[in-house]
C-alpha cells in the first residue's frame, strides 16, 4: 500500500512503521493520521508480521504532537469528530493483537505521547522528552491522553503533567512508569529491534489474548475479567503452538510457534 506520510518496512517477522514529516517534528495531521489508521490495519491483518516497531524520522522528534495548524481552525463540531477519530485511530494500535514497540527517539507531545502510551510496550532514547503540552494551547487531551496517563502512571501524576503541561525526560518518564526502559539514543533502534525479535519468536496467539486479557480485563471488575483471563486459557489450549511449547520444554530444546 502507498503512503506518503508514513514509512512501512519489514524486517522478517518485524515491522517498522516510521511516521515521516520531520519538518514538521512529525506532527500528525489528518492525511498521516489516516495513513496511521490503514498502516494499522495492514499490519494486524499480515500473519507474518509478529511484531512492531512504530517510531518517528530525523533524529529529534517521535511525534510532536497533533498538527497545530489544523487544531487552530477546528470547530465544536469538527474538534469532537477529530478527537473520536485520532481515539478510534490509537485504539487500532493499542489492540492490533500483535506487540507494537513505541521506539521514542526524541519528542512524544501531545498526540505524539497519546499515541506512545497506545503501543504495548515503550523504549525511550535517553535523549526523548515527553509530556502532554495542550494546555499551553488552551486545549486538553483529546485522543485518550486523560484516560491512558491516569490508567500508566496514576491519577496524580497524570494530573500533574496534563495541567501543567511540563515536558518530562526520559529519565523521569522511566521513573514514573510512563516508559519501559531508557536506552543510549545511539542505539535505540537496534535495542527495539532485538526487543522486536524476541517477541516475534514468541507464540502468535499467546501474544493476542495477553493483549487481550490486559486491555480489556483492565476496564472489567476484576471477577469477570478472571472469568475472561480463564476463557482465552483455554482457548489457547486448542492451538499447535501450546504443544509445540510445552513438548519442546520436555525436549529440551528452543519451542518453533507457528501462529496456529
Ligand atoms: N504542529 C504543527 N507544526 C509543528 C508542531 C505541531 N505539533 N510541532 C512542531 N511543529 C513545526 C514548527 O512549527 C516548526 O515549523 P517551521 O520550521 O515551519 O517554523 C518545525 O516543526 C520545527 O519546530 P520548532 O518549534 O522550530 O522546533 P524547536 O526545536 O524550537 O521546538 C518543540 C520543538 C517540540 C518544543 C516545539 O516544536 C513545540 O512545542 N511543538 C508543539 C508541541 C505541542 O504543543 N504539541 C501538542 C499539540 S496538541
Amino acid at each position: 500500500m502507498a503512503f506518503e506520510n508514513v514509512l512501512l518496512e519489514r524486517d522478517g517477522a518485524v515491522a517498522i512503521l516510521t511516521v515521516n514529516r520531520p519538518k514538521v517534528l512529525n506532527a500528525l495531521n489528518a492525511p498521516t493520521l489516516d495513513e496511521l489508521r490503514r498502516a494499522a490495519l495492514e499490519l494486524r491483518h499480515d500473519d507474518g508480521v509478529r511484531a512492531v516497531i512504530l517510531t518517528g524520522a530525523g533524529e529529534k522528534s517521535f511525534i510532536a504532537g497533533a498538527d497545530i495548524n489544523e487544531l487552530a481552525v477546528q470547530t465544536p463540531t469538527t474538534g469532537r469528530e477529530h478527537a473520536l477519530h485520532g481515539q478510534h485511530v490509537f485504539d487500532l494500535f493499542e489492540n492490533l493483537g500483535k506487540p507494537v514497540i513505541a521506539a521514542i527517539n526524541g519528542y512524544a507531545l501531545g498526540g505524539g505521547c497519546e499515541l506512545a502510551m497506545a503501543c504495548t510496550l515503550r523504549m525511550a532514547a535517553d535523549t526523548a522528552r515527553l509530556g502532554q503540552p495542550e494546555i499551553n494551547l488552551g486545549i486538553i487531551p483529546g485522543y485518550a491522553g486523560t484516560q491512558r496517563l491516569a490508567r500508566l502512571v496514576g491519577k496524580g501524576k497524570a494530573m500533574e503533567l496534563i495541567l501543567t503541561g511540563v515536558q518530562i525526560e526520559a529519565a523521569e518518564a522511566l521513573r514514573i512508569g510512563l516508559v519501559n526502559r531508557v536506552v543510549p539514543a545511539a542505539s535505540l533502534m537496534a535495542e527495539a529491534r532485538k526487543l522486536a525479535a524476541t517477541l516475534a519468536a514468541n507464540a502468535p496467539v499467546a501474544m493476542r489474548y495477553i493483549i487481550s486479557a490486559i486491555n480489556k480485563g483492565l476496564e472489567m471488575p476484576f471477577a469477570e475479567a478472571c472469568i475472561f483471563e480463564a476463557t482465552l486459557f483455554g482457548l489457547v489450549a486448542s492451538t499447535d503452538d501450546m504443544r509445540e511449547g510445552t513438548r519442546a520444554f520436555l525436549e529440551k530444546r528452543k519451542a518453533d510457534f507457528k501462529g496456529r
